[in-house]
């Protein structure tokens, strides 16, 4: 089995990936060179070069954020409500065809 997952970019262009469960929306995205995710820090909550919006109709299927998260996502930009750091997501069954969107000041 596998999950798919789909990268919109602010101007409008789709990624869709398809990878075992159990990666993160970041591995994905990273190992499908899926542009705007750079993940410095491999995905080790340390960097929030990973930032994505969850898309809205996706919002109450993603788990909660922990306190790491919530504290690194300060050095996101233009943060908003359902901003997640990919490398936190992991792509489960649940989560298979999610849609998050890249924000336009990481690519
Ligand atoms: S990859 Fe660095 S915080 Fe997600």
């Amino acid at each position: 089995m596998t999950v798919t997952a789909n990268f919109m970019t602010a101007d409008g262009e789709k990624h869709t990936v398809t990878v075992s469960p159990g990666l993160t929306l970041m591995e994905a995205a990273v190992s499908n060179m899926v542009p705007g995710i750079e993940a410095e820090c491999g995905g080790a909550l340390a960097c929030a070069t990973c930032h994505v919006f969850i898309d809205p109709t996706w919002l109450s299927k993603t788990p909660a954020k922990s306190d790491g998260e919530i504290g690194m996502l300060e050095f996101a930009a233009g943060v908003q409500e359902n901003s997640r750091l990919s490398c936190q997501i992991k792509l489960t069954e649940e989560l298979d065809d999610i849609v998050v969107h890249i924000p336009s000041t990481q690519y």
